[in-house]
Parts: C-alpha cells; structure tokens; sequence
C-alpha cells in the first residue's frame, strides 16, 4: 500500500487496493466470527513465542490451506461439484446406496461427503479434517445455513474480481447422520472395522505417507468385504523418490494391503475454475472401488514421537541435524546482532571471519545471501 499512500498512483491501482485492503478488514472480522468457537482470544501463548519454540502447524498445513475449495465447494455453482460425484457414482456402476457406514477422510469443506450423504441411504457419513476453518464451515453448509466470505482470486478477470463476497450455501440442510469429527487421519479416533466404506478424496497424495502405510490405514477401518473409495489426484512430487509412486505402482501394492475387486478409471476434469479468475487447471482424476479382502500384510504404525519429547526428563540427543540447525541459528542470530545501522556487509563479514564463524572467502557472498533474503522477506511481509 506504500505507492498508494505516496498518491503516485493509477485510478485502477487505487481502486484495486482500495478494495483488496477493505476486503482483508472485513475478511478478518469474518474469520473472527466463524472461528470465535475455538476460543483462540483467550490463548495464553502468542504467535511469536510459538515460533520461538517451534510449536506451530507444520508450514505444509496452514488454517488457510486449501481456503480455495470452500468457494469451489460452496459457491461456485455446481459444475465441478457434481464431475467429481460423478465419477464416484461411476465406478460404483451409478450405484450410491448401499455404501452404509461412510468414513470421509481430509473431507475438507465436506461437499463430497455432504453429495454422497444425500444421493444416498447411509445412515451415517462421518467427514472428517483437522483444518477448524474448513470444518467450520462445513458445519455451517451441513446445517443448512449460508456464510459470507471473501474470495481472492489467483488471476483476477476485473477490478471487482480481486476480492469478492461471495455467499457461501448448501443446496439445504443435510439428511440426518452426517457428521463433523476433528481428526488427524494419522490417528483417526475410530475402532477398527467401524466402517463400510471409507473415502479419500484428494487426500492419498498429501498426507505424507507412504502408499502402502496409507491403504493399510484404510484397510483397518474397513469391515471385511467394506470399500475403499479413492477419488482425485496422484502428485506425490513432494515425497522421497522411491514413493513418488504412479496409478501402476498403486494398483500393484492394493492386493499386500488386503484389497481386491479393484475398478479404476481416469478421466480429466476442469479443477478450481473459479468465475472470478483467468487461472484454472485441467486434473486428470483417478477414481477407484477397492473392496477389502482380508488384512494389510503389515500393520500401520502409529507416528510415535520420540521418549524425550514424550518425558519431558530425558535429555534432548543432538543429532546431526539439530547440530547443522544450532550452527545456522547461531550464525544468523550473530548477523542479525550485527545489523546497527553503522555497520556495512563488508563490516560485517569482517566480524565473522574474526569469530572464526566463516573463512575470509565465503564470508562476504554469505553475508550479501543473508541480507537480500532478509530484505526479499521484509518486503514480501
Ligand atoms: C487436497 S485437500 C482435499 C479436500 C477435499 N477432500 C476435497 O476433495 O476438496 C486435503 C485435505 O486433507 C486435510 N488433511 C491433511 N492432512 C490431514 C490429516 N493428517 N488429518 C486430517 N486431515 C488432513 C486437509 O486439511 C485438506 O482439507
């Protein structure tokens, strides 16, 4: 906003960040109101003391993560919605009865779970995420009454579609027996075998697990002879290689985590076409039935943290890795110290290679590296 204030300028530019920064104002008071049950006010720990001791969310899953799908599943309009039911109800044979007890996994904004719930005669859906946000407001969608939020869109087409209200609202209150449960999948709250079918839309990819570890989770959840409904994208692009498996590599590791019966199909989707942007992608979406046909070959583990962390008395290893980590924070704490207003990179580097912190030849590209970050980063805040 910095231009905008100096006046110098457009009618155009103005007027978007008008905009924009009274859309952000009312954004927050927005938010504020829908996560006001979390109680979040009266937190005793701020948000600095939380990244001083690294206690918060993991930066892969932020609140506002995935904040694009709660238009796309609300209000949007139908289109995408109803290709994504669709190709369920295709691999079912055009059959959504009989999925009886329904597990969502990662439901986020829950429209897949809420479309299921209606078009079919399950008794009970449970949808399922860890994202309060995106709970939230499916609690709202479930129940049938509408939100307001603002959308900001990735390429806007106008002025008007930088920032635009949109009303958020479900077709109507959902049946009976669809229900929000809090969860991590990585330690879902349910008994084993409590599900006859259990869905994973757009979630196998993200969860940050192996393949095989994530079907044997859903494979412990299944009644015998329940389903696996898997439903959306494979980009594993972010795990260690040998688990960048592709739809091959996944069909062939169903059966050692106890699935057979398996129908597959692929089909090429428009994904988050929102009204308000230039930008939208083209997805090709896997979707498979798998029925289970006995257990996984080995069990999941559990994500076990280590005894130090579990007993706060036992003493801390360092690693080789919180060793690298110690090295970087105390360099960049000293070069922080170093940074009066007086002192020039030069200056600077000279003071590190006088602690013995670096030699005379790195010092000084290091010292530039560090400080175009920091100013890249103070200017993208
Ligand atoms: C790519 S989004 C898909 C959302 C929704 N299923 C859809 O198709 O639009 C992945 C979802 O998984 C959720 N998620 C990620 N890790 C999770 C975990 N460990 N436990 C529960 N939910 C998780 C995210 O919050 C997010 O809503």
């Amino acid at each position: 906003m910095h231009a905008a204030a100096a006046g110098n300028v457009g009618k155009a530019t103005r007027r978007r960040l008008e905009q924009v920064a009274a859309a952000y104002e009312d954004q927050v008071r927005l938010l504020a109101d829908l996560l006001a049950p979390l109680g979040v006010e009266q937190s005793a720990m701020n948000e600095p003391t939380h990244r001083g001791v690294g206690t918060r969310l993991p930066l892969e899953q932020g609140l506002t993560n995935y904040y694009v799908n709660v238009h796309r599943d609300w209000s949007w309009g139908a289109e995408e919605n109803a290709a994504g039911l669709a190709e369920v109800a295709v691999v079912l044979g055009g059959n959504l009865r009989g999925l009886g007890r329904t597990l969502v996994q990662g439901a986020g904004t829950g429209r897949l779970a809420f479309d299921l719930h209606q078009a079919g005669d399950a008794t009970l859906t449970v949808a399922t995420d860890f994202n309060p946000l995106l709970l939230f407001v499916a609690r709202e969608m479930f129940a049938g009454r509408a939100l307001e939020l603002y959308e900001f869109a990735i390429a806007p087409r106008s002025l008007e579609d930088h920032a635009p209200l949109r009303r958020l609202a479900s077709p109507g209150a959902a049946r009976a027996g669809l229900e929000l449960v809090a969860a991590d999948a990585l330690h879902a709250p349910f008994a084993d075998g409590a599900f006859d079918t259990v869905v994973t839309p757009w979630f196998i990819d993200i969860i940050g697990e192996p393949f095989a570890r994530v079907a044997a989770r859903v494979n412990l959840l299944l009644k015998p002879g329940g389903r696996w409904i898997n439903t959306g994208s494979m980009a594993f692009s972010r795990a260690a290689h040998a688990d960048r498996i592709g739809l091959e590599e996944a069909l062939e590791m169903l059966p050692a985590a106890g699935f057979g019966e398996v129908s597959v199909r692929e089909n090429t989707l428009p994904y988050m076409r929102s009204p308000a942007s230039r930008h939208s992608r083209l997805e090709n979406v896997v979707t498979w039935v798998a029925r289970k046909s006995g257990a996984a070959a080995e069990l999941p583990r559990a994500r076990v943290l280590p005894e130090w962390l579990l007993q706060p008395d036992r003493p801390v290893p360092r690693t080789p890795a919180f060793e690298m980590q110690a090295i970087s924070s105390r360099v960049h704490a000293f070069l922080l110290a170093m940074i009066n207003g007086e002192r020039s990179a030069r200056d600077m580097a000279r003071m590190l290679v006088e602690q013995r912190l670096m030699t005379a030849e790195e010092a000084e590209p290091q010292v530039i590296l560090f400080l175009t970050r920091l100013h890249e980063e103070s200017e993208t805040q």
